[in-house]
């Protein structure tokens, strides 16, 4: 190259060259881990952010369909307690979106999904069920969270 006069400055040149690189090197070195690690916690926090606002959502729901027989919140009616630790801990979510999509045959509950000819998409089965189970962090002890209130 034309802009080196002497090995010397070719060889500083180089020098400095390799030393871009390894800092380069070390940068990504150390890049790597730190998104690992901040990645996750955008993930969880992504994930809580979808979690609030489906049980937003599922509140509005919950006031309009379900309280008239559960109680506008959870407390049981002609319906049981389902802010009650005895049912939160007895039914997963994969349970609770069964329940509510397909109702209780031969009772009051009816099928809230679409596919059993109710009202609902998954989507807001799915904001129910995450309403329904943001009340477990607080809720009370009912042994007798099935027992009819009045019905
Ligand atoms: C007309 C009254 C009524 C309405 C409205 C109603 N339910 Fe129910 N629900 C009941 C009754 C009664 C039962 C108990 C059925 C049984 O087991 O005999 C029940 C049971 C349930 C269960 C199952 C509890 C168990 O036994 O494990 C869930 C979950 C539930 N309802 C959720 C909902 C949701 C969510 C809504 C609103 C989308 C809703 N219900 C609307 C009356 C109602």
């Amino acid at each position: 190259m034309a802009g080196f006069t002497t090995d010397e400055e070719l060889e500083e040149s180089t020098n400095r060259w390799m030393v871009w690189g390894l800092v380069l090197m070390a940068a990504f070195v150390l890049a790597f881990p730190l998104y690992r690690w901040v990645e996750p916690s955008n993930r969880a926090e992504a994930r809580e952010t979808q979690i609030a606002s489906l049980a937003d959502q599922g509140q509005g729901l919950w006031s309009l369909n379900c309280s008239s027989c559960h109680g506008l919140n959870g407390e049981g009616g002609v319906g049981p307690a389902l802010n009650s630790q005895q049912f939160l801990q007895a039914s997963s979510d994969e349970q609770t979106s069964l329940l509510i999509s397909v109702g209780v045959p031969g009772s009051q509950m009816s099928a809230y999904s679409l596919d059993y000819g109710g009202p609902f998409t998954s989507e807001q089965i799915k904001a129910l069920t995450t309403f329904v189970r943001s009340w477990e962090e607080d809720a009370p002890d009912r042994p007798d969270w099935r027992d009819v209130i009045d019905g």
